[in-house]
């Protein structure tokens, strides 16, 4: 497919941009700001494809899980990898007049657009496709898809947020591109909380595969690693997966560690970290990934995947400069901004900087102000997350908002709520 050429540069960033939370619509009409997936094996041709699309593409290699993924409407862009009459879509379209599809294809025969047809794609474009002839296309069906099913849902929360694992958990990454911004504070306690709110499994991995600290925040001494998944990667099934994550008692939580030593981190590819998690996330009703400061292959491979990037910065002008930095890299990689949650950490310093300046300055509002606290380090010598050491404080109240943003805590399971002490 390499020599598959493009008729034109993409307008990067050009189309609408979608509402900040698209589940809080209240009109289930299909709109300008449907969501378009983009299915493409190919690499390159994906992030191109979504590049032309804009903001609101989002690029995947497989249809997998994907229905699960979008409870409202969206429309399928199928990448000319897609095997018409055997893409996979036929069934979900055949069932749901609220998902469009669009083929691409390198060769548009009518024994291809009828086939395309017959499968319920309803438009064809031939390869190479310039971003106006692609857009005119998303235009046109969007504008044939039927009204979905309304949903009520509570405000913030994304539809299939319960994580229900026959659908596929949710994955969530925690990311920041400053070090020491807090990142493994907030996965751990995030993680934390989930488990005790959730009724199914929740998982946290450590992805700083160098550095990576979970397991000593945790006070774990792991018998196994992410290493020993990725060295067994042939014969990895959810029972294996399963023996291989330590157990977190008082809370319940499940972890897979970093690696003990920086060298292995070499040893492990971006593909291999996205099949654990998938893994992870088709028994789980919560992945929570903790991420190194920087990006890599493994971190821009877990944001694709990822449903929602909770993207943390402190409260300094290195921070808020990297951070933005950050917002820019992933616009241009085309990441669906719905899906990036800003959490402000040590948000009450008294540091002659204000919250609001700061969301102006990103151009994003933050989901979340947790206060800065002695007590977070004194947990963390300790080895007990904060929300577990010192559940009344500010920044342990703080933590609890944020989870509430996936389980809002009156709908905690109350039975499974462990204590520390
Ligand atoms: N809200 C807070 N109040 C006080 N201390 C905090 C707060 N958040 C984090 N810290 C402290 O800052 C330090 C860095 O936090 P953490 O390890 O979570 O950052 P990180 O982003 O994961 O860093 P790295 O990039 O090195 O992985 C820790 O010692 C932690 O205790
Ligand atoms: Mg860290």
């Amino acid at each position: 497919m390499s020599e598959y050429l493009w008729a034109e540069d993409p307008p990067v960033g050009s189309a609408p941009k979608p509402p900040r939370d698209m589940t809080s619509l209240s009109s289930s009409s299909p709109d300008s700001a449907t969501p378009i997936v983009v299915v493409e094996a190919d690499p390159s041709i994906r992030s191109r494809l979504a590049m032309q699309l804009g903001e609101r593409a989002v690029p995947v290699d497989s249809l997998e899980g994907i229905e699960a993924r979008y409870k409202q409407s969206f429309l399928l862009v199928l990448g000319p990898s897609c095997v018409v009459g055997a893409t996979g879509a036929e069934d979900m379209l055949a069932r749901r007049g609220d998902i469009g599809a669009i083929l691409i294809t390198d060769d548009l025969s009518a024994e291809v657009f009828q086939q395309a047809m017959r499968s319920g794609v309803r438009d064809v474009v031939a390869a190479p496709v310039d971003t106006g002839q692609l857009n005119e296309a998303v235009r046109r069906v969007t504008q044939t898809l039927q009204p979905s099913a309304p949903m009520v849902s509570a405000p913030g929360v994304t539809p299939g947020a319960e994580g229900d694992p026959a659908e596929g958990g949710r994955v969530i990454t925690v990311f920041s591109t400053k070090g020491g911004a807090g990142k493994s504070m907030i996965a751990t306690n995030l993680a934390v909380l989930l488990a005790q709110r959730s009724e199914g499994t929740v998982a946290l991995v450590d992805a700083d595969l160098q550095f990576g600290d979970i397991a000593v925040m945790l006070k774990l001494a792991p018998q196994h690693t992410i290493v020993d998944a990725v060295g067994s990667f042939e014969r990895l099934d959810q029972g294996f997966l399963e023996s291989l994550l330590s157990t977190h008692q008082p809370s319940g939580l499940k972890v897979l560690p970093a690696p003990l030593e920086p060298a292995f981190a070499d040893q492990i590819v971006a593909e291999q970290v996205n099949e654990i998690v998938n893994l992870l996330r088709s028994f789980c009703s919560y992945v929570v990934i903790d991420t190194p400061a920087y990006f890599n292959e493994v971190v821009l491979g877990l944001i694709e995947e990822s449903d929602d990037v909770l993207l943390v910065a402190g409260m300094d002008i290195p921070n808020i400069k990297n951070v933005k930095i950050g917002l820019q890299t992933l616009r241009m990689l085309n990441t669906p901004m719905e899906k990036v949650r800003l959490v402000l950490n040590r948000a009450n310093s008294k540091v002659k900087l204000e919250v609001s300046e700061v969301e102006r300055t990103l151009q994003i509002k933050a989901d979340a102000l947790l206060p800065s606290d002695v007590i977070v380090p004194q947990s963390v010598n300790k080895g007990m997350p904060v929300v577990i050491d010192a559940p009344r404080s500010a920044i342990a109240r703080s933590l609890e908002q944020l989870a509430d943003l996936f389980i809002p805590s009156n709908e905690a399971a109350a039975p499974k709520r462990r204590g520390w002490r």
